[in-house]
């Protein structure tokens, strides 16, 4: 899902990026033969990314909000060191039978954690400090999840969020999700405990590296 690049240039962009896993392909392909919102996942790039940011930031204790069928965890998962950690909050037992599966077939997902219930009730039970936090999960929740996990961030970590353009639908919001991330978009912007820069990578991704203050 890409509104705002021209699908051959996207295409050129995704021929010139380290190719999926045989494992990540077949996730992906289940996931669209199965689920209702396939487009909710991550797409390869996107994918990529998200373990290059994983390598490029040295964490070792990521928390993700929002696991779906698990593509994201997996990819970044793969970024981590042996030793690394990543935990995963979901709603969706169909999404986390599919997710436990392909965990149980990948060399990494033994570094993976799921965590099953409203992500804001898991969080609470987390101590960090953590590395790095996916924020992937319900729209009107966006600002919620980033106030209650940047206590918990490491200086210098640091918090990715997706879907921030919204397919362009921030330029004029008309729902209740598009509202929703244009007043976090807002926030974040004016918020003095971050750094932060919001790509057009996919469907907007926002990246926000917490201050020593
Ligand atoms: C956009 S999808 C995540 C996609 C995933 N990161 C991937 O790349 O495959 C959002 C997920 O958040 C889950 N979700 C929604 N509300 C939630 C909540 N309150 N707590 C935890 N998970 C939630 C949904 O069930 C859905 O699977």
């Amino acid at each position: 899902m890409n509104d705002f690049i021209d699908a051959t240039v996207e295409q050129f962009a995704r021929d010139h990026t380290e190719a999926e896993s045989d494992l990540h392909r077949r996730l992906r392909e289940e996931t669209y033969r199965v689920t209702d919102r396939p487009q909710m996942q991550v797409d390869a790039i996107e994918g990529r990314f998200l373990k290059m940011l994983v390598r490029l930031t040295g964490a070792r204790t990521i928390l993700e909000v929002g696991m779906f069928t698990g593509y994201s965890a997996l990819m970044m998962a793969e970024g981590l060191p042996e030793d690394g950690r990543l935990i995963t909050c979901e709603i969706d037992p169909k999404a986390e039978a599919i997710a436990r599966r392909y965990f149980a077939g990948s060399p990494y997902g033994h570094k993976i954690t799921i965590r099953m219930g409203p992500a804001l009730e898991t969080i609470r039970t987390l101590s960090g400090p953590l590395d790095l936090v996916f924020i992937d999960a319900d729209k009107p929740n966006y600002s919620n999840y980033y106030e209650a996990t940047l206590p918990l961030l490491k200086p210098g970590g640091l918090i990715i969020v997706d879907n921030v353009l919204w397919s362009g639908k921030v330029l004029d919001p008309q729902d209740a999700d598009a509202h929703a991330i244009v007043a976090f978009n807002r926030m974040i912007q004016s918020d003095p405990r971050v750094e932060n820069v919001c790509l057009t990578v996919r469907d907007g991704m926002m990246l926000a590296w917490k201050r020593s203050l």
